[in-house]
């Protein structure tokens, strides 16, 4: 596939609702790319333009078959599949229980492996791109403290993506390891007090290896990518290591930055 022949793919990001992929789903759209974008909340959906809003959560393994059932008879087929969705947590280790680890793993890994699952006959098809974009984290090989269950069911995404590309050898698939990036809602949800506590000592600990990003530049490497002629298995897109952030505060002045 080159620029040229964006118009026309058909594409699925599930995580389109917000952050990184809003900004995959616009992009592509914005290019001609048909787009089925899916995730829990439909209003946010709905102000994508140009892509047709699906709704699904993906902790739920029925939504995650129909989900892509839907996108496939929406679109006449699917090209690629982006898996953007994603949850982080504060879980330190002696207070997460079993609901803790499952909602995370659920989330960011068997969702990830119950839609790749329902898309690999159609992204397998003779007139399919087959291609397969998942996004993982700088923490999938460093667990930062406060944050393992998130790190850990990275690490088992990274080595789901290589799984998929060992027994489906034709799909081009590729791990997009996504570093710090800006202008997302995946801190929202965090208690400040807690986020501060521990966010604090990633820095002071050397957790943090890598600058700070905004949403469109990280969708513009995984539109990039997605579009490329062979796909690499693996893609970072982070900002330098010299352009890390030393404090919590210098990071917070990063993200705010104009993009
Ligand atoms: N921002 C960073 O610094 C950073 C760094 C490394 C990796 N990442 C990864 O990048 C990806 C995107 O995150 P983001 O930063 O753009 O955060 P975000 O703005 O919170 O986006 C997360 C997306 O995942 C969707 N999602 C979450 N739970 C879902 C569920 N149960 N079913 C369906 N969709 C679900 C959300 O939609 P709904 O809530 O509407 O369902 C939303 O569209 C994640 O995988 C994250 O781990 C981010």
């Amino acid at each position: 596939v080159d620029h040229n022949q964006v118009a026309g793919l058909r594409v699925l990001v599930v995580g389109a609702s917000s952050g990184i992929g809003s900004e995959v789903a616009s992009q592509l759209a914005a290019k001609g790319a048909l787009v089925a974008a899916c995730a829990r909340r439909r209003d946010r959906l709905e102000e994508l333009s140009g892509a047709a809003p699906l709704e699904c959560d993906v902790q739920d393994p029925a939504q995650c078959a129909a989900v892509v059932a839907d996108a496939v008879r929406l679109l006449g087929g699917l090209d690629a599949l982006v898996y953007v969705a994603g949850i982080t947590r504060i879980t330190p280790l002696e207070r997460s229980g079993y609901d803790d680890w499952l909602e995370i793993f659920a989330t960011n890994v068997f969702g990830a492996a119950l839609i790749a699952r329902a898309a690999i006959p159609s992204l397998s098809a003779d007139d399919s791109q087959g291609r397969a974009l998942f996004i993982t984290s700088d923490a999938a090989s460093l667990a930062m403290p406060g944050l393992v269950s998130y790190a850990a069911s990275k690490a088992a995404l990274a080595r789901f993506c290589q799984g998929l590309a060992s027994e489906f050898p034709a799909l081009a698939v590729t791990e997009v390891v996504v570093g710090p990036t800006a202008g997302t809602e995946v801190a929202d949800k965090l208690e400040p007090e807690e986020f501060i506590k521990w966010a604090t000592r990633w820095y002071e600990e050397g957790y943090i290896r890598h600058g700070m990003l905004h949403s469109p530049d990280v969708a513009n490497m995984i539109v990039d990518t997605l579009l490329s002629h062979s796909p690499p298995a693996q893609l970072i897109a982070a900002a330098p290591e010299d352009e890390t952030a030393t404090s919590l505060e210098e990071s917070r002045r990063h993200a705010e930055a104009e993009p």
